[in-house]
């Protein structure tokens, strides 16, 4: 017969033994493996049920009673140390994977499109407003359409004004996106308003000129079309570009593909006009070429010059962008410096 004195000191002893070998343990798995062994069924708790069949039965209630304080005691007290393990686990997860979001970040920089490219885009912009479409030419042009269409036979001085590139005989690297205006007119019917950005080849090489450059065709074919109408285009253009002050003059000129022709001034956006080193003190800067195309021109295209009239316009991309952002050497705009491309940034 076990004396029930006895029996509490085992139950006494196990609760101490949960005490001591908890005081250790480092993780909520270790609880829970600990918990098993001392709980379950067949957990050491569980066995001081066997000692019931040797109690005095006046006692076993008595003991019955001890052994499951003991269960519920070991049961709170091992959640508790369960829920402290957790806590301990998440604070330890938090310092490792802990964010100093004062720290400075890296800082990404972002590209922008080249000037050349901004120019472009700008002047698309402002001549689509006006109703204008692209068409975009080939940069490989034969000698009709870069030359002789554009009322520049094969003997005539004007082909002085360009140095061009020949590839063969007949075909050449397009020296003006004049070029476009014959495709187009050769294939669509008045009225046409067209808009022809692209690249252009000379052998010329100085700090204003490169053997590649830009150019902004715009050809306008309709009944009526005058100076009048050219000089109010170019005013609205000019105006967005250079600024609401500009205005612009028209200067004669010649080119065979127009007649009359002109050279556009605007007025410098330096000094207003007053005179100074940026317009060598005239008040006026030269930025484009332009006339009514001539009637030889719109024959050549089978366009009748007695019902129809046109005006066209040549505007070099890269002169645009140098008066407006100060980049005196053309160079610059094609040598991909990085501390004078970061600095142009309209858009
Ligand atoms: N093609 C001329 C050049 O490259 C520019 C030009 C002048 C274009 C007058 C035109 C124009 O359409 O009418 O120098």
């Amino acid at each position: 017969m076990a004396n029930l004195e006895e029996l509490r000191g085992k139950i006494a002893a196990i609760r101490e033994e949960i005490r001591k070998e908890t005081a250790n343990l480092q993780d909520s798995k270790a609880v829970y493996e600990l918990k098993k062994s001392f709980l379950d069924k067949s957990g050491r708790i569980g066995q001081l049920m066997r000692y019931m069949k040797d109690v005095d039965p006046s006692q076993r209630a008595e003991f019955g009673k001890n052994v499951n304080a003991l269960k519920d005691w070991a049961l709170e007290h091992f959640n508790s140390m369960d829920e402290e393990m957790r806590r301990r686990e998440v604070q330890a997860q938090y310092e490792r994977e802990k964010i100093d979001i004062t720290m400075p970040s890296h800082r990404r920089t972002a590209g922008n499109l080249h000037p050349v490219t901004q120019v472009r885009n700008q002047l698309i912009d402002i001549f689509s407003g006006m109703g204008f479409e692209i068409f975009e030419g080939t940069e490989v042009e034969n000698d009709y359409y870069n030359f002789t269409a554009l009322n520049t036979p094969k003997d005539h001085p004007a082909r002085d004004m360009q140095d061009t590139f020949y590839l063969s005989p007949d075909f050449v690297l397009r020296t003006q996106t004049s070029a476009a205006q014959i495709h187009v007119m050769e294939n669509e019917k008045p009225p046409i308003k067209i808009l022809s950005p692209g690249k252009v080849f000379r052998s010329d090489d100085d700090a204003t000129h490169s053997p590649m450059f830009s150019q902004m065709e715009g050809l306008v074919v309709d009944k009526g079309i005058t100076l009048g109408d050219l000089q109010g285009m170019l005013d609205v253009f000019v105006k967005k570009v250079f600024g609401d002050e500009t205005r612009t003059r028209l200067r004669p000129s010649f080119f065979p593909f127009t007649e009359p022709s002109v050279e556009v001034d605007v007025s410098c956006f330096e000094c207003g006009g007053k005179g100074c080193n940026f317009c060598k003190h005239t008040g006026w800067i030269e930025i484009l070429g332009a006339g009514i195309v001539n009637r030889k021109v719109l024959e050549n295209c089978g366009v009748d010059p007695d019902v129809y009239s046109g005006l066209a316009f040549g505007i070099g991309i890269e002169r645009v962008a140098m008066l407006k952002y100060g980049i005196n050497n053309i160079k610059q705009l094609f040598e991909s410096d990085l501390r004078v491309l970061e600095q142009i940034n309209d858009k």
